[in-house]
């Protein structure tokens, strides 16, 4: 948009570059600037029109698109240009996705270089390695505690590691995902460390207070992320002598984005990674980036205005990286990650689909579908050029955050329905094989959540335990049902890690001081190669899953009505075990697949009526793609066996 305001000032910003950013060719960089600078200017000014440093600041922040431009390879540029071309070219089907630890899935990035064969035999093409970044021994949440934003960990590898499996993935067609922890650095990161020594200007960075009187202001309405561990939302730092603002572990200090200065310091983070050969990168926990008096501190506006702001410059210097926002929050907040008021994504073009996983989940313990349609139906349509990640498992706990409304038309109450689901899925009742562990209960709310790999919750663990065929068939069908459903929801699938091969919980962390506090570690586990060996065994566990897998991973990519373009219509079938959707190409919505899937562990029917205006009517010609076979059938319904799915279409 022109406007003469912003455009006089983009004038005046050019004009006062450094000599060394003008001297280059900057011509791709400069139409990308003219266009979205008018939004740039409203955001920016928005955010940080009422300080005094405002134009400096906004000088500071066009010299930083500009350097992070200069930076990036030509290769890169190309491929922005080709993404420009095909812009909704990652709402393919063809993307399948797994996230894993480069020194639990491998010994470390150079080692997880020889296990890109592992990728291309599954058919992974979009590999997010968990945070790799440096992090204080001891007090590194995994990864998400950094201390150095452009250091790789020595302990798994370097920077040329990193370039190298860029390279490696690009070449394959594989995309490289990464984590940026937008919202707090480690307490021992070179910012905060120059806070502690009584540096002003580094003070500011941060959320600093000489006594409690905010903090408790604050206190009155902000939620406890662990509150087990790391209760409160401040933590006393004795040499400074002052208060500082941890929202989640006394060592991860909340970054303070109310300070310009800090938006350009990660937005140059952003850049640096993108201009490293990342193709995606994950924003870790951005609903909690603006933080208000009187307010959750979470899914603030400003909140959105900042990751508004970072896309627009990404777009300027490397148009063709992505964001995924980790917002792990209700339905109706996590659809405005993708950006309000707005046609086409324009914060973040990927958010994990939490809900549908906890759904997911609520449909597992409870045998039935009746919350999953509710939350099914009540997730907004999001927006063009925008995706979902939808997963079963990932290194995080299982919170159960639909909304208490749905919860309430599936016919439950809240609070017991919730410890229902806690209950169930860490194996209190005798019915229930899960193996979860309670993660963070808190007295207080009543609320808890659940960690667990997926193999345990599913009830593989015991069933083998017991060397019982029966309950590991089940197990095996819960596990490729869930996954029939991510493959085929629309979205890109986000698998995790061991799931492939159905790996157990891991109770190893136990030994280890530094992790027996948090028991997310029981489903981090290191993965045994040789073990692993078994999926090329037929009979085994291994191969009945990752076979499995495989395949539907290779027909998910062949099926175009499996691309996400808002193609989905939930359907109705009068049976509560059951879920059923229809999928089509949006292009050509004569091609459809008819997704079902068997939440129970005994046989259903799929009353072939129900399908009466669907499209669908000749039940003689349904096959289903994923086993090639006629679905059984018996006085004109449709016959699943327990926990078994099909993807129908008509031959
Ligand atoms: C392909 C490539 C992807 C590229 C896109 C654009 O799908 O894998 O990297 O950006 O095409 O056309
Ligand atoms: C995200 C990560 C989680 C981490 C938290 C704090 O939610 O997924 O593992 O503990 O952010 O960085």
């Amino acid at each position: 948009m022109y406007e003469q305001i912003s455009h006089s000032l983009l004038n005046s910003i050019l004009d006062d570059l450094k000599p060394e950013i003008r001297r280059q060719d900057l011509r791709h960089f400069y139409t990308r600037l003219g266009a979205n600078f008018y939004a740039i200017h409203s955001l920016f000014f928005t955010l940080y029109g009422h300080r005094d440093d405002f134009k400096v600041q906004m000088l500071r922040l066009v010299e930083t698109m500009a350097k992070g431009y200069i930076d990036r390879s030509r290769e890169l540029e190309q491929l922005d240009i080709q993404r420009e071309q095909d812009h909704n070219w990652f709402l393919s089907q063809k993307w399948v996705g797994m996230a894993l630890y480069s020194n639990g899935f491998a010994e470390n990035l150079a080692d997880l270089e020889n296990k890109i064969g592992y990728f291309q035999e599954l058919g992974i093409n979009m590999v997010h390695i968990m945070p790799i970044l440096k992090c204080p021994i001891g007090k590194s949440d995994g990864g998400y505690a950094i201390s150095d934003f452009r250091e790789v960990d020595e302990r798994v590898g370097d920077l040329e590691d990193i370039r190298r499996i860029a390279y490696e993935f690009r070449k394959r067609d594989i995309l490289l995902v990464l984590d940026i922890v937008l919202n707090h650095t480690s307490d021992e990161h070179e910012w905060a460390r120059k806070a502690i020594t009584g540096d002003r200007n580094f003070q500011d960075y941060y959320y600093i207070f000489e006594n409690r009187e905010i903090p408790d202001m604050f206190e009155e309405n902000m939620p406890e992320v662990f509150p087990e561990t790391a209760p409160s939302n401040f933590t006393w730092n004795s040499e400074m002598e002052k208060w500082v603002m941890t929202v989640f572990h006394s060592y991860q200090w909340d970054l303070n984005y109310s300070n310009p200065r800090v938006f350009i310091e990660m937005l140059d983070i952003i850049l640096f990674w993108a201009n490293q050969g990342v193709d995606i990168l994950r924003l870790d926990a951005v609903a909690f980036l603006w933080k208000k008096i009187g307010s959750s501190c979470q899914n603030e506006r400003n909140a959105h205005l900042i990751l508004q702001l970072m896309k627009d410059c990404c777009q300027v210097t490397a148009p063709g990286v992505l964001f995924i926002a980790e917002a792990i929050v209700a339905p109706v907040e996590v659809i405005k990650y993708f950006g309000e008021d707005a046609i086409a994504a324009k914060e973040c073009e990927i958010a994990y689909n939490a809900t549908l996983m906890a759904l997911l989940w609520d449909g597992i313990a409870t045998k039935n579908t009746k919350l999953l349609y509710q939350g099914i139906k009540s997730l907004p349509n999001k927006l063009e050029r925008a995706t979902w990640l939808n997963y079963v498992r990932c290194h995080d706990d299982i919170g159960f955050g639909f909304d208490d409304y749905d919860i309430q038309v599936a016919g439950y109450e809240p609070r017991t329905h919730r410890k229902f689901l806690v209950d169930y899925l860490s194996g209190k009742f005798d019915s229930s094989l899960s193996k979860g562990l309670i993660f963070m209960p808190n007295e207080a709310t009543g609320d808890a959540r659940i960690c667990g790999s997926l193999a345990s919750l599913v009830g593989l663990e015991s069933a083998l335990s017991d060397a019982d065929e029966r309950l590991i068939a089940l197990a095996i069908n819960r596990i490729l049902l869930l996954h029939g459903i991510i493959l085929s929801f629309g979205g890109i699938p986000l698998m995790y890690n061991g799931d492939a091969i159905a790996v157990l919980n891991d109770y190893s962390y136990t030994d280890d001081p530094s992790k027996i506090n948090d028991n997310r570690w029981v489903h981090r586990p290191k993965i045994d190669w040789e073990k692993a060996e078994l999926r090329k065994k037929q009979g085994t566990v291994e191969y009945r899953v990752f076979t499995a897998m495989k395949k539907m991973i290779a027909i998910r990519k062949e099926i175009s009505a499996f691309a996400d373009f808002n193609n989905r219509e939930l359907l109705h079938v009068g049976n509560e075990h059951l879920l059923c959707y229809i999928r089509f190409n949006h292009e050509r919505p004569s091609e459809k697949v008819l997704v079902v899937a068997n939440f129970d562990a005994n046989l259903q029917y799929l009353d072939l009526d129900k399908l009466r205006n669907t499209g669908f009517n000749t039940y003689s010609k349904f096959v289903d793609l994923y086993s090639g076979i006629k679905p059984l059938q018996s006085d004109g319904r449709i016959i699943l066996e327990g926990y078994q799915f099909y993807w129908l279409t008509e031959s």
